[in-house]
């Protein structure tokens, strides 16, 4: 039967798609012009109507083909101390879904710095002959989508959600796809690559399009708020309560923000250093502040704390954003009987736990990991709204190239929340 026109121009269309959303028309000075018309292509055969109207066949030269195929640029860590600058293949779009993202901020915390100083956390840890580009807090421009992709397009600004699930097990289906055993969460070992790269793949619902008036810089801070957010979705924060938020480091202050804009009455925040209180008190309006005597025990703290911020038979809901173990047992006490509490901060893997307090005062106890179902969109409302200003958390952006300087201001505590720039050109 023959090919109607239709026919051909829908496949035409289909496989340009395909062409133009593979990223190969890098290729394009071999023989392939946007406006030659790309027909099909069979492992290295393709062919292609070009402007004249005939149909030409041309092999890809693989030597060619990698040489003239745009690279990805990125920041790759070989174990402690060991970073390297190298070039990855750009990711190629294999599920309708996915759409490929152009980086352009990837901010630094914590975890970042762990991985530079020990190479992981815990058992994850990365060995020199399997390297893993680093960076999980990032935001991009669409560069390219998937057929099936509706919400993007090519320029859209968004804030990108790093990791995601199987789809399929038990937890994904429960909501809770954070703790899906199938997850690929950026710069996770052993193989799942992070973002301090030029491009970076994701599907198109783990992308967040940033209204206008939210920044590119503001959109990387999507990440830490929705971890955040979950913290206090967990622990079910309402209007009227007492929140004491332990650490006032940058999980912690956006705990105190999202605890306030979720009806918080009153919110304290704890930290062993005074300048952390001092930025807290700009930062999250109106909360109060206290600093822990490191020589009284945690009864005592939590009982001082309770007086000096008037919180009667206790705080309602403890958010702990430290991972200090004495922040641990002064939360459990400062708690009133049935409070609520959420583990966030992660420091000591086994540490002396108040459980008889726990127990006598019925306390309701949760782990947080991360973020899941709907946290990036609240994350993105509070910021978007003004209720939360993240712009004032940005303290320094560094070139792509000054990544590792930018790990080591982390290290040294230097400012709170430091950028690192895309690549460039
Ligand atoms: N559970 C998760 O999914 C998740 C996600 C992100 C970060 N985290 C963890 O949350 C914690 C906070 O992250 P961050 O980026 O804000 O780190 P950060 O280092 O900027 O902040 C930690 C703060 O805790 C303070 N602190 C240390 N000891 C203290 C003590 N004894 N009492 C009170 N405050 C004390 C520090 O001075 C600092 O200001 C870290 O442990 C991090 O690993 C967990
Ligand atoms: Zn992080
Ligand atoms: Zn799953």
């Amino acid at each position: 039967m023959a090919t109607t026109q239709t026919q051909l121009n829908d496949e035409v269309a289909d496989a340009t798609t395909r062409w133009l959303h593979s990223g190969l028309q890098q290729l394009g000075a071999l023989t392939v012009s946007t406006q030659d018309f790309l027909i099909g292509v069979k492992e290295r055969e393709f062919s292609y109507l070009d402007s004249s109207g005939s149909t030409r066949t041309s092999i890809l030269e693989a030597d060619n083909a990698a040489s003239m195929v745009e690279k990805n640029p990125s920041v790759f860590l070989y174990g402690p101390g060991e970073a390297k600058f190298e070039d990855r293949p750009v990711p190629t779009i294999e599920d309708s879904h996915d759409v490929i993202i152009r980086v352009n901020y990837v901010g630094v915390c914590g975890s970042d710095v762990h991985f530079w100083l020990h190479g992981g956390i815990g058992a994850g840890k990365i060995t020199p002959g399997s390297p893993l580009v680093m960076g999980h807090e990032a935001s991009g421009t669409i560069h390219s989508i998937g057929s099936a992709v509706k919400s993007l397009s090519p320029g859209d600004r968004v804030a990108m959600e790093p990791g995601f699930p199987c789809r399929w097990c038990a937890r994904c289906k429960e909501g809770r796809y954070n703790l899906c055993k199938d997850m690929k969460f950026a710069a996770s070992p052993p193989a799942a690559h992070g973002t301090l790269c030029k491009y970076f793949k994701l599907p198109e619902d783990y992308c967040f399009k940033l209204p206008d008036h939210v920044s590119l810089e503001e959109g990387v801070l999507l990440e830490p708020t929705s971890v955040a957010v979950h913290m206090a979705k967990l622990v079910n924060v309402k209007v009227g309560e007492s929140v004491v938020v332990f650490g006032a480091g940058t999980v912690g202050l956006l705990c105190g923000a999202v605890a306030e804009a979720f009806g918080a009455e009153k919110v304290v925040l704890v930290d062993i250093l005074e300048r952390k209180l001092e930025f807290a008190k700009g930062f999250v309006k109106g909360c109060g502040t206290f600093t822990p005597d490191s020589k009284a025990t945690p009864e005592e703290n939590a009982a001082r704390l309770i007086n000096e911020h008037d919180l009667g038979d206790g705080a309602d809901v403890v958010m702990e954003a430290s991972g200090a173990e004495p922040s641990v047992q002064t939360g459990v006490h400062v708690l009133r009987t049935g409070g609520s509490y959420v583990q966030g901060g992660l420091g000591r893997p086994d540490i002396c736990f108040p459980i008889v307090a726990m127990a006598a005062k019925e306390l309701t106890m949760k782990g947080c990991f991360r973020y899941a179902t709907g946290d990036f969109k609240v994350a993105l409302s509070l910021i978007s709204s003004g209720k939360l200003p993240v712009k004032e958390l940005i303290t320094k952006v560094v070139n792509f190239e000054q990544a590792t300087e930018a790990w080591e201001m982390t290290r040294k505590g230097e400012g709170i929340k430091t950028l690192i720039q895309g690549v460039q050109g």
